[in-house]
């Protein structure tokens, strides 16, 4: 039988995890980086990239207690990774663009859809199943099986979006790259995202909940669920299998009484409710083309 090396039978995520330790010291020390140790750092931070774009890593995950653990080492890796790169021209057909970062690239064998002009950058993934209508999914990200990202939708550098997700056209999900130690935007399994939907400043959106058209969720927005007999408050997390609608609350200021936005939890997922989010799978269903 053939001999298998070691170096063979380790994973390539350990090799990515190998060089944590390489990319936080460096990172302690960003002022006092010359030209020479940054050039050193290139073949770590390219294997940490690597690691990303092929999904081995990812900037946050789950902990077996349902808690999401952000990987700061993987976020300085980003930010050491645009230290690196320099800009220079991209081509792609008769199309030129001027930056740092390569788009990812597809070969098929991802089993993801990407319709014209959907733009992933290198060092985001993709996982299988998925279909990206043209929008656009920065560096970090991670976009989970079967979830559509639908047309000029944003996934944020290092946003989390979980499987079989739904996110409408217009939907801005931020990322959340600095500061490091900050937990990203996190969209977990079955979510449904209204068109032009806003969730940014690293809120939380839960399994099955539904977020209507136009809600803007930041870290500051007020989540009121007024499904029970009294407004209950909250912020940056969305509970699970929620229906949020765009809503206002009075709030006082020097120059009087104004109305300011906030989301209103106006009870749970019902049949209905899957009835007007059921897209995703009509498309998936049918291989329908929107
Ligand atoms: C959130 C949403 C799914 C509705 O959820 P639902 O559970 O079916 O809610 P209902 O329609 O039963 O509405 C309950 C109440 O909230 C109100 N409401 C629901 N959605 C609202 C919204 N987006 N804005 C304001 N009020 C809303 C309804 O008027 C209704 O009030 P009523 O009982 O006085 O009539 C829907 O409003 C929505 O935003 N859909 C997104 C559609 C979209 O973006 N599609 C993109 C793909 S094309």
């Amino acid at each position: 039988m053939a001999k298998i090396s070691k170096k063979k039978l380790k994973p390539r995520a350990t090799q990515a995890s190998d060089h944590r330790a390489t990319i936080d010291e460096a990172f302690a020390n960003l002022a006092g980086l010359d030209a020479k140790s940054l050039a050193r750092l290139r073949t770590p931070v390219e294997a940490v990239i690597r690691a990303l774009d092929s999904g081995l890593i990812r900037v946050c995950e789950r902990t077996n207690d349902g808690a999401w653990q952000t990987n700061e080492w993987v976020k300085k890796a980003i930010l050491l990774y645009f230290r690196l790169q320099k800009m220079r021209s991209i081509k792609a057909g008769s199309l030129e663009f001027f930056d740092k970062i390569a788009p990812k690239k597809w070969s098929g064998r991802e089993g993801v859809r990407v319709v014209p002009h959907a733009i992933a950058r290198y060092g985001s993934f993709v996982a299988s199943g998925a279909i990206l209508m043209p929008s656009y999914v920065n560096i970090g990200a991670y976009v989970g099986p079967g979830t559509l990202v639908d047309t000029w939708a944003t996934v944020g550098s290092c946003a989390q979006v979980g499987a079989n997700c739904h996110i409408s056209g217009g939907v801005g999900l931020g990322g959340v790259l600095e500061p490091v130690q900050a937990s990203p935007v996190i969209i977990e399994d079955h979510v449904f995202l209204g068109s032009r939907a806003i969730v940014v400043e690293g809120v939380i959106v839960k399994t099955g909940a539904v977020i209507g058209a136009g809600v803007a969720l930041t870290a500051s927005t007020k989540i009121i669920d007024v499904s029970g007999p009294a407004p209950v408050e909250s912020r940056g997390m969305v509970p699970e299998n929620s229906v949020v609608i765009p809503g206002s609350i009075a709030k006082k200021f020097a120059a009087g009484e104004f109305g300011v936005s906030c989301a209103l939890i106006i009870g749970k997922r019902k049949e209905s409710t899957d009835k007007k989010t059921s897209l995703n799978q009509v498309l998936r269903d049918y291989n329908v083309s929107v």
